[in-house]
């Protein structure tokens, strides 16, 4: 059955990037994407993903190329130009959205990257499964938000992962 994701890494604060939008402090981290908890065991039972504009304009300037093969649907009122990839803009009522993710995952799982108020607009209608965070060893004092809504979560798994504290939990329905 598929389940709904947040996967994320965080300054110990909860900011997943600086105001500026910078990435610097995690992607100087140590991480191994193959080790305990990491990103391609996690990618590998994903058959659709979810992310804002701002996520999806930082994937654009940063990554060498689109890096992801199951379709993306971006929320967004920006025009931007033809996409890299399976890419769908939308602005579309979150949960509509999401009984079209999870048709397109044919039962892998289905993961919103964020922002932090993009993935609470899925956890106000009940369809976020899963918190994932991996903890980098950095204090930011502001930035985007982890997460900014109130949520019970039951703690299901840690790991330390480089320089990382990874945290898997539930949310409490
Ligand atoms: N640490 C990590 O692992 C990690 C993970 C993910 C993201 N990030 C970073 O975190 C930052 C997140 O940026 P952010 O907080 O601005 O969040 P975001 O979700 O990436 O982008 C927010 C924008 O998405 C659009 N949007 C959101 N909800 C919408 C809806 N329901 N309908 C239509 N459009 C909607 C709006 O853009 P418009 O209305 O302007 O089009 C909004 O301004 C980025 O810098 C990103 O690179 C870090």
């Amino acid at each position: 059955m598929t389940r709904t994701h947040y996967f994320t890494a965080s300054s110990l604060d909860g900011f997943i990037a600086t105001e500026d939008h910078s990435l610097d402090w995690l992607l100087s981290q140590e991480n191994d994407p193959d080790g305990p908890m990491g990103y391609r065991a996690f990618e590998a039972r994903v058959g659709a993903i979810a992310m804002g504009a701002t996520t999806y304009q930082w994937v654009l300037d940063h990554d060498d190329g689109w890096a992801y093969d199951m379709p993306a649907w971006v929320f967004t009122h920006r025009d931007f130009p033809p996409p890299p990839g399976d890419v769908r803009f939308t602005s579309g009522d979150v949960a509509e959205v999401h009984a079209q993710m999870v048709a397109a995952a044919a039962g892998r799982d289905v993961w919103i990257v964020g922002g932090g108020e993009l993935v609470g607009q899925f956890t106000d209608r009940g369809l976020v499964d899963e918190v994932w965070v991996q903890y980098a060893p950095v204090t930011l004092g502001s930035g985007a938000p982890l997460l900014p809504r109130r949520l019970d979560l039951e703690l299901l798994e840690t790991a330390r992962n480089g320089a990382f504290v990874c945290a898997r939990y539930a949310v409490v329905r």
